[in-house]
């Protein structure tokens, strides 16, 4: 009989799970998965942590919901209050998934233009390979296959070139590549400065290119160009934040402060519904001394349970270090990735940054395959011999991210890539590329 449920797959037949626990999901038949992509970059601190199920099994007892607009709660101001301190910004606004906080981040710029008498800015720059959600206001800001879900819904936006240094760029340093992308970007703002809103980003290009990380200048170099205009800068901070690159923004490795960040996946960790839009004071100030009030919301954003999550998981972010501890395991995670590249030739680039990384694969021999099939072909082989990759979905390449939860040990690193050793073998066996063979261990 067919399923009533319907899937992104309709018929799909896809594994059933369990339980999880770490870095390690069981399925019904007792299958186990290295959760390698934290589902889709989201559990950093893995699975059923006894802290966070304790929190939310308290909080379940005691109150799950109540609206915003009547009530709001001590745990609600503190989640608030923590997380502005620990990123530096003036406001949280509380949603419930990373679509939503990009979203939300695009309607804070367009009311703080409203509010300071200039609503003709209304306009948004984005990359064209980019994603950032799955609403009419993300899909409008990418160039993600998903957008044609929308078809003439989605707004038709002036777009900027996605760094993109391994297609793009081959050969150019960081300073040369990123004053090409920026002189791209000033002819954009030059076109359309008295009407642009606010320049919405990725930090590192995550869905869509597979964990691009933009050369050195050209972050710092949209902020000055934003300053120069003025516009407003909005980072989309949904898959790099809460600590997944080793610090607890991306775009702290650059010294780069947007005036709106969009938070999700990490934020909750996958232990409930759980995002927000950070806003910083140039913003937020004008807001309150114009109307004082947001037109907008979510009914169940900022519901009791999702706060005392997020609590929880601030709570292990700080008291295990685990920030720290994903910066210090990255370059043993880099080295892991390197060092299968260096003997699998269908792979012709690794990247990334902390603990987001990707491989992206290419037949080099000529033969063709439609855009994403090598990519989703080693993602079927990689689950059936046991760890869990996260192919892009962008339509534009053939790479697979790796984004293991950030408390994994080396020990567990050391087994997740004999996995992920064996899936590429049986890939290249099965495309006919040949056998090789890894020796010696990273640690
Ligand atoms: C950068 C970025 N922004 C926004 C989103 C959308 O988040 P959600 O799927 O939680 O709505 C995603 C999801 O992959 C993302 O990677």
């Amino acid at each position: 009989m067919r399923s009533t449920l319907i899937q992104n797959v309709l018929d799909a037949e896809l594994p059933a799970i369990e339980s999880a626990s770490g870095v390690w999901l069981t399925d019904t038949e007792g299958r186990r998965y290295f959760d390698a992509c934290s589902g889709a970059v989201v559990t950093t601190i893995g699975h059923a942590h006894p802290h966070v199920v304790r929190a939310i099994a308290e909080q379940a007892a005691k109150v799950t919901f109540t609206h915003r607009g009547a009530f709001t709660s001590t745990a609600t101001d503190a989640l608030a209050d923590r997380l502005t301190a620990m990123t530096g910004y003036a406001g949280a606004w509380f949603v419930n998934s990373g679509s939503e906080a990009t979203e939300a981040a695009m309607q804070f710029a367009l009311q703080y233009f409203r509010e300071t008498g200039r609503p003709e800015r209304q306009w948004f720059l984005s990359h064209r390979k980019g994603y950032h959600g799955n609403t009419l206001g993300g899909l409008s800001l990418s160039g993600h296959a998903r957008r044609g879900v929308a078809g003439e819904l989605a707004h038709d936006f002036p777009v900027l070139t996605a760094p993109y240094a391994f297609r793009d760029a081959p050969g150019l340093t960081d300073a040369e590549y990123s004053a090409v992308l920026l002189g791209d970007a000033r002819r954009r703002f030059e076109e359309h400065g008295g009407t642009l809103a606010a320049v919405v980003v990725e930090a590192v290009g995550g869905a869509t290119l597979g964990c691009t990380t933009p050369p050195d200048g050209y972050l710092q170099g949209l902020r000055a160009l934003c300053d120069e205009f003025g516009v407003l800068m909005i980072v989309d901070e949904v898959m790099t934040g809460a600590g997944r690159t080793g610090t607890m923004l991306a775009v702290d490795h650059w010294d780069v402060r947007p005036d709106i960040v969009a938070l999700g996946k990490g934020l909750a960790a996958g232990y409930s519904p759980m995002a927000a839009t950070l806003v910083n004071e140039r913003v937020l100030g004008a807001i309150r001394e114009g109307s004082g009030r947001i037109h907008g919301g979510h009914t169940y954003a900022g519901n009791p349970l999702s706060i005392a999550t997020g609590m929880a998981v601030l709570d292990v972010l700080e008291n295990e270090k685990v920030i720290e501890r994903a910066a210090a395991l990255a370059p043993v995670f880099q080295a892991h990735m390197e060092r299968v590249a260096s003997v699998h030739p269908s792979i012709v680039d690794v990247r990334g940054i902390g603990m987001m990384r990707a491989f992206e694969f290419e037949l080099t021999d000529g033969r063709q395959r439609a855009t994403g099939a090598l990519a989703a072909r080693f993602a079927a082989i990689s689950q059936h011999e046991g760890a869990i990759v996260y192919a892009t979905t962008g339509g534009y390449n053939d790479a697979v991210s790796v984004a293991p939860p950030l408390v994994a040990t080396e020990t567990e690193l050391d087994e997740l890539f004999d996995i992920i050793d064996r899936a590429l073998t049986v890939f290249e066996t099965e495309l006919g590329i040949g056998v090789p063979v890894l020796e010696g261990t990273v640690s």
